[in-house]
């Protein structure tokens, strides 16, 4: 899987500025509709942008804890200067008592947990009744990257799916939260579209960690991935990306 070092954490953090997932962390907060004074646990926090934005939310009287297992992540969400307290943690042992927090997301982290069902468990176990327990994830068969290569293109995206557990993880989620305990409530979907030259986009972005990523995987040699990211990048006003996050929100019995 994708190793969380300094270099990718350093890289993550500038796609995660990009407007495209400004914009998704804005939709994320509008679905789970925090209220002031709520305890909160974000699971895999990563650099801890959606946790210092839902600080904001909860106020001086609710309070956000961010775990992650990466310390470069860590050690970039704690230098921002926002009252949430972060720690070393997995999402199959959170270091928490049980029923101990109102709320706890997870976006872009189940998807990279082998054992998903011991992840909710785990988070249900921390969630006090009525809790609720908000997860993102992407479908990797929901992309549409426009390429002059196709056969190329499909060969790369099939190597890039070797970063996660479970590329396609959305679509079981609603059985697997019910099956944990966990009544799904409510479901969204959050498209990103890039079209166009623009470069400050999360595609653009994420070009260089994929093609460094999938050289040497899937029989794509190291020339092979710098042609893949030199034809996209030539591709200007036609370039075009697009790819869905789906997200849901349950409700712990
Ligand atoms: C793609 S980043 C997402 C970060 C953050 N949740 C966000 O949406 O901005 C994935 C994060 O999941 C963390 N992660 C990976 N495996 C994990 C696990 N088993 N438990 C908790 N976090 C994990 C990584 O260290 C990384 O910070």
């Amino acid at each position: 899987m994708l190793e969380f070092d300094e270099e990718n954490a350093r890289r993550l953090v500038a796609v995660y500025t990009t407007p495209d997932v400004v914009d998704q962390r804005r939709a994320i907060r509008a679905v789970l509709a925090l209220q002031p004074g709520e305890h909160v646990l974000d699971i895999g926090s990563g650099p801890g942008l959606l946790a210092t934005e839902m600080a904001e939310e909860v106020g001086a009287d609710g309070r956000v804890h961010g775990i992650d297992p990466s310390d470069s992540m860590l050690e970039i969400a704690r230098h921002s200067e926002t009252p949430v307290d972060y720690g070393l943690g997995d999402a199959l042992t959170l270091p928490f008592a049980d029923e101990e927090f109102d709320v706890a997301v997870s976006t872009q982290v189940y998807e990279y947990v082998d054992d998903i069902e011991g992840a909710l468990a785990e988070a249900r176990r921390v969630l006090r009744p009525g809790g609720r327990l908000l997860v993102l994830d992407t479908d990797w068969d929901s992309i549409v990257w426009h390429s002059s290569d196709r056969e190329r293109m499909a060969r790369v995206l099939s190597a890039w799916n070797e970063h996660l557990a479970d590329p396609y993880l959305p679509r079981r989620l609603p059985a697997l939260m019910r099956a944990a305990g966990l009544e799904p409530a409510d479901a969204a979907i959050i498209p990103i579209l890039n079209v166009g030259a623009d470069r400050n986009t999360y595609s653009a972005g994420m070009l260089g960690l994929l093609a460094e990523y999938v050289a040497g995987r899937g029989g794509i040699t190291a020339d092979e991935a710098t042609a893949w990211a030199d034809d996209l990048r030539s591709l200007g006003d036609d370039y075009f990306f697009s790819i869905n996050r789906y997200v849901f929100v349950a409700t712990r019995s």
